[in-house]
């Protein structure tokens, strides 16, 4: 299952990898804590159960979250483009169990305040010459869990945000759909 905020490019690469039979998976649901994600058109699109939780780290929210994932069973939990903080309550539940996508070459611009463009124009302002994207285990800490794969891609002298973000994101469509067939254990 997946948790999502935003557009749900990544969502929708893992999408395609298991319609073109890369991956042999179910998707059990997605859950959302925005009611614009358009992840939410993409889950509709391929009939993909929906779970939008409003007010995401409330005691309430978060026992909506516990039944939520004790329906689905999930033997993965992945978070593309989540921009909450899981709950400790469910790293606990489900530890090695749950997998983040992030848009740099951790442990570097990780953490809280470090998503989406934030994370390209930090890497330009310090004047990196790599940048990339990591696959992590997730655990308490934001950002900080095991890291399991990453992609690089050259920063490029006249580079903006947005450009090398295009970038990094086209590596990420590539790097989530792999680590999943590898945690699944489904690599030749
Ligand atoms: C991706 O670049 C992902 O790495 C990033 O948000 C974007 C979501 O794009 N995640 C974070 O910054 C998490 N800290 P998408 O909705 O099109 O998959």
């Amino acid at each position: 299952m997946f948790f999502a905020s935003g557009s749900g490019s990544n969502f929708q690469a893992v999408i395609d990898a298991i319609e073109n039979n890369e991956i042999d998976a179910d998707i059990s649901g997605l859950i959302t804590d925005n009611e614009n994600a358009g992840a939410i058109l993409r889950a509709k699109n391929h009939n993909i159960n929906i779970n939008v939780i409003r007010d995401f780290g409330t005691d309430l929210s978060i026992e909506q979250l516990v039944n939520q994932l004790s329906e689905w069973q999930p033997d993965l939990i992945v978070l593309a483009g989540f921009l909450k903080k899981i709950p400790d309550e469910i790293t606990r539940l489900y530890p090695n169990k749950i997998i983040n996508i992030h848009p740099s070459l951790l442990p570097k611009y990780g953490g809280k305040g470090f998503y989406g463009n934030h994370v390209h124009q930090a890497v330009l302002d310090y004047g990196d010459t790599l940048s990339g994207c990591t696959v992590h285990f997730v655990n308490e800490k934001y950002d900080e869990g095991k890291i399991i794969k990453q992609k690089t891609v050259d920063v490029l002298p006249n580079d903006t945000a947005e450009s090398l973000a295009n970038r990094v994101l086209s590596e990420e469509h590539k790097l989530l759909p792999e680590v999943i067939k590898q945690i699944l254990n489904q690599t030749n």
